[in-house]
């Protein structure tokens, strides 16, 4: 749409219209601009992010179309601490949530909104999560004063003119985003290229399904189409119409007959999600025909069919993936994905006008551009410990670049799922792969699922976070009527997907992983696969069904039979200790706990014999 005004409304939606009027009254704008998402649009925030000092431009030639942004250092991440979830009653928000009375908090936010955007222009930014008109997509219109945010999600979700004219047939609730980075400029005053606030708020309203965030123009805190609006708030909407909003990839495997079973997972952070929904078969299963399709890296809406078989899309359009550890050697397919058309945010400026982060190669460059703008050289590194990247470095990349994205990414009613895959980070414990005996075993396993913290937080190391179904930071309700929640879909299903937990990080005495894991893990992924076609044979256990040795195919690999059975031991006093931390987390939420999740520990403790 060249020229056209973009202060001129893209919608005649009156409620809309209303809103940014009173929205626009509230925080004091400059200037309004109506977003279409055409390229052209995107092209010239870009260049105004780079007139401003918030983008680099990389080198066309091998970053075509690719910025770095470089945040303030005080603006690097989600911030849970500052994160609320402001039901009517704190009972509902669960003790795994930060509460507070919503009367007092929007005053508190009328307050901080009050002229927060001065001397900036609001975007008004419609964003479909899901595909555009799809019977499982969402609708949100994010009011921002950030055209990083803006931008962002155009990567990340479908946006501009027809998310306005989904808008205009009036047929699916939209929901209000407000944002700002709550720096506000008095006449004359110059801006910086990051502009943030040291005060942050993330909050969400779950009955009047609303969003506002404060301060941070960071991730997850201002591309609000993610965690906050596609995980909390869709969290509440998936509970109230019968669905789910889950933190999982979705990846389809395709074996040579052309068969293809979508496998869902769900694992904490830095567990691996991106790099096992990108997944490359081992070269012998390769070369026989199979594959693995990415459909999503990062969220799964879930919803029964009319025939009661559940199926999955991927409400997002991009991956807004860590950098660090990502290189050809650990995800290809990742690496093709961000090769063009990239925003990179925190990462390092190398001189010939490209990006560096720790892991992507195994050689560093001889000098860089650090996150905070400062030279930075090995030798600086080895001596001050500085990083060249922050650890949540990110790109952001359109998902429609991943070589092995899945022909039916988009389609509008998802993947079938035929397995739910929950794992975690224990170096002990935790077997390679369990099956559940049946739905409520696997959403025990899910409600218990725990990672180890890393040596991030010193004297904690081996200390187990629960973090159930990785939903712990993400759930927009009491974690106790989620577990409840996932109990009662099964009502809705003819077919129950199969249930398993995986562990990639076991360690030996000496401390070294056991599993060799990568592209590896597709050999359990294949088990999984097989045993929810009820093709593959297991054994019994306290915990589960297992593979036998020979159930594996190791076609291959030389993994000797007693690594395999270190990887699948089930130490009954470790799992004592297991349990009294299961019970932990059950004390917090009792008063919400679905009576299943008693009687399958009751269940579990008499199996292991305790
Ligand atoms: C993410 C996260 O950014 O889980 O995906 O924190
Ligand atoms: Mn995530």
């Amino acid at each position: 749409m060249p020229n056209r005004n973009p202060a001129t409304p893209l919608s005649n939606n009156k409620h809309l219209l209303r809103w940014v009027e009173k929205m626009a009254a509230l925080t004091q704008p400059a200037a309004i601009h109506w977003i279409d998402g055409s390229q052209e649009e995107y092209d010239e925030l870009c260049d105004q992010l780079v007139a401003a000092g918030t983008f680099t431009r990389l080198d066309e030639q091998k970053w075509p179309g690719c910025f770095l942004a470089r945040s303030d250092p005080g603006d690097v991440a989600r911030v849970e601490e500052r994160t609320f979830i402001c039901s009517l009653s704190k009972e509902n928000a669960g003790p795994t949530n930060n509460w507070e009375d919503p009367y007092v908090m929007r005053k508190r936010l009328k307050g901080l909104f009050a002229g927060c955007m001065a001397g900036r222009t609001m975007y008004v930014l419609p964003f479909s999560m899901g595909p555009v008109g799809s019977p499982l997509s969402q609708i949100g219109v994010q009011l921002t004063d950030s055209a990083y945010a803006v931008v962002n999600m155009r990567i990340m979700a479908r946006i501009g003119l027809p998310v306005f004219k989904e808008i205009d047939k009036k047929e699916k609730r939209v929901v209000p985003c407000m944002h700002t980075v709550g720096a506000p400029l008095a006449p004359g005053q110059q801006d910086v290229p990051w502009p943030c606030n040291p005060e942050k708020y993330i909050v969400h309203f779950p009955e009047s399904r609303e969003i506002w965030s404060y301060g941070s123009g960071y991730g997850g805190n201002a591309l609000l189409g993610k965690k906050c609006f596609a995980l909390r708030i869709a969290s509440n909407l998936a509970r109230d119409e019968g669905w789910m909003a889950e933190h999982m990839l979705i990846l389809g495997l395709e074996n040579p007959q052309g068969e293809k079973t979508y496998v869902a997972a769900a694992f904490p952070s830095a567990c691996g999600k991106t790099n096992f929904a990108m997944l490359i078969p081992p070269e012998h299963f390769q070369k026989k025909g199979w594959k693995v399709t990415t459909v999503g890296d990062d969220i799964a809406w879930l919803r029964p069919d009319a025939t009661g078989r559940l199926h999955a899309i991927n409400p997002e359009a991009g991956f807004f993936g860590v950098a660090p550890g990502t290189s050809a050697k650990t995800n290809p397919n990742a690496m093709a994905a961000l090769a063009k058309n990239t925003i990179f945010t925190n990462v390092a400026l190398t001189p010939d006008g490209g990006v560096w982060w720790e892991g992507m190669t195994d050689q560093p460059p001889a000098e860089c551009i650090d996150w905070r703008g400062n030279k930075w050289t090995p030798a600086i590194a080895k001596e001050t410990g500085t990083k060249a990247a922050h650890p949540n470095s990110r790109f952001t990349a359109p998902a429609s670049q991943c070589p092995t994205i899945d022909p039916e990414w988009e389609n509008p009613n998802g993947v079938r799922i035929h397995a739910i895959i929950f794992g975690g980070r224990r170096a002990t414990t935790t077997p390679l792969v369990t099956q559940a005996f049946n739905w409520s075993g696997g959403v025990y396993m899910g409600a218990t699922m725990g990672s180890e913290m890393t040596a991030a937080a010193a004297g904690t190391i081996g200390k187990v976070r629960r973090d159930p179904m990785a939903m712990l930071p993400f759930c927009g309700y009491h974690m106790g009527d989620y577990f409840r929640h996932w109990i009662m879909l099964q009502k809705s299903l003819k077919e129950s997907p199969r249930v398993f937990f995986v562990n990639w990080f076991r360690k030996d005495e000496g401390g070294n992983f056991i599993w060799p894991g990568f592209r590896e893990n597709f050999r359990v992924l294949k088990w999984c696969v097989d045993r929810s076609r009820g093709r593959a044979f297991a054994r019994e256990t306290p915990l589960g069904w297992m593979p036998h040795y020979e159930d594996i195919d190791w076609s291959g690999l030389d993994l000797p039979e007693e690594t395999f059975d270190g990887l699948m031991k089930i130490d009954r006093a470790a799992w004592r200790a297991e349990v009294m931390g299961h019970e932990e987390l059950f004390l917090d939420l009792h008063s919400h706990l679905p009576k299943e999740m008693l009687f399958e520990r009751e269940l579990l403790i008499c199996r292991l014999g305790a």
